[in-house]
């Protein structure tokens, strides 16, 4: 026995987990464009409040349709946001009426006289913003250093019109596998942590996919470096005979690519690529969400109703909702929830005892920490995208191939 006595308990990685403002990973996470929210939540014309990276902020739409994100506390005297009212010009705090456009400008101050606005020339703090697919993209990083939104091949829909883009937030107000309160990184390693989707979801808890992503046996897992990232593969003889071969693909800072988790295996398919590119979003060192561009796919040019994207989890194997279930259910069939959320607030990689099935979070975090290192040489961290020439359809590794030999071979 090693007594637990006198133990102490180290620190956690504070460059690849804290995310504020003036951190490594803070700064490398500003680096990129990080979506905020799905623009049609800012339909209902009131202002919304996001906290994202640990800073919080005001997100509207003004009556001519120009999208700001701000400084969530007013510049006169501190009044969130949130409760002010959208006008044509912009947005005005509930307090005093400063009227501040999208670009952050207090052009009206109601209660002072004529001219003084003008003559004051507040700046309310701002960032830049794209929209693309429906989702509101916020670049938080150095305005000198801003990069182009990448446009992966999945999601490159000047190449495409067999799909539709969708901004959604699959998981409600959490990340993949209905993660949220912890550390953005445990929810990232996950990604590549093929190995607990045959130990958790399946030898542990029982099924919870239903899919042969689970099922069906012990895999061959593997993990390998891509051109933009990491991915675990996945090979498997599946009872019926065919052979599925699954990768999915980590794209730091914090993008990811998993292919469809509800694969039956039943028919035969080349490379279905994910359907949706999603992001674990750090909302601040101890909780995440996530956001997703879903590639919804077009039948006579119409949307496919009733499709379902491959990470939606919910299931009627997996409701949904899994924070709300008995202590007891979660302690006899824990699912990611459980498991991430649980290696404390902020796991500690001091006390971890990492093992060869964690090749592939030893990969990814190399990756980030190289990242790290670009950024205090003053480089650009992966994947920055600056060349619109380069711009175009680049290439992701996630898919699901489902080889069926005897098909095949009869045709
Ligand atoms: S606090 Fe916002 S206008 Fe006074
Ligand atoms: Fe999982």
């Amino acid at each position: 026995m090693r007594s637990a006595y006198g133990r102490t308990i180290p620190r956690e990685d504070v460059s690849l987990t804290h995310v504020g403002p003036g951190t490594p990973m803070g700064e490398m996470m500003r680096r990129y464009w990080q979506p905020l929210l799905p623009e049609a939540e800012l339909g209902d014309g009131l202002p919304k409040k996001v906290r994202i990276l640990g800073e919080d902020l005001v997100a509207f739409k003004d009556k001519t349709g120009r999208v700001g994100v701000l400084d969530l506390h007013c510049p006169h005297r501190g009044t969130s946001l949130e409760f002010g009212r959208i006008e044509r010009e912009g947005l005005r705090c509930c307090y005093h009426g400063w009227l501040m456009r999208a670009d952050g400008k207090v052009v009206e101050m109601p209660c002072e006289k004529p001219g003084y606005a003008e003559r004051m020339d507040v700046w309310q703090p701002a960032y830049p913003v794209h929209r693309f697919g429906g989702m509101v993209f916020v670049y938080m990083g150095p305005p000198d250093k801003m990069p182009l939104f990448p446009m992966y091949d999945i999601i490159d829909t000047r190449y495409r019109d067999d799909i539709e883009l969708r901004a959604m937030r699959l998981w409600d107000d959490h990340s993949i596998g209905f993660v949220r309160d912890c550390n953005w990184l445990q929810a990232y390693d996950n990604v590549v942590d093929a190995f607990h989707l045959i130990q958790l979801h399946a030898a542990n808890s029982g099924d919870q996919f239903g899919s042969v992503v689970t099922s069906a046996g012990r895999p061959d897992i593997g993990f390998e470096k891509t051109t933009i990232g990491v991915r675990y593969r996945m090979f498997r003889d599946l009872p019926n005979g065919n052979r599925l071969q699954r990768y999915a693909e980590v794209i730091p800072v914090n993008a990811y690519l998993v292919p469809s988790i509800h694969e039956q295996g039943t028919e035969a398919k080349e490379r279905a690529k994910a359907s949706e590119l999603s992001w674990v979003v750090p909302v601040d060192d101890t909780q995440v969400r996530g956001l997703s561009l879903v590639c919804w796919p077009l039948e006579n040019g119409r949307p496919v109703a009733g499709w379902k994207p491959g990470t939606d989890t919910i299931t009627s194997i997996r409701p949904g909702n899994l924070r709300e279930r008995p202590y007891e259910d979660k302690q006899r069939r824990p699912d990611d929830m459980e498991a991430q959320e649980s290696q404390r607030s902020i796991a500690v990689h001091a006390l971890e005892n990492l093992a060869l099935s964690d090749t592939g979070v030893v990969l990814m975090r190399k990756m980030l920490k190289d990242g790290l290192k670009a950024i205090e040489q003053g480089e650009d961290p992966p994947n920055i995208v600056r060349d619109p020439a380069q711009n175009h359809r680049i290439e992701t590794h996630a898919w699901n191939t489902v080889i069926a030999p005897a098909r095949d071979a009869a045709e």
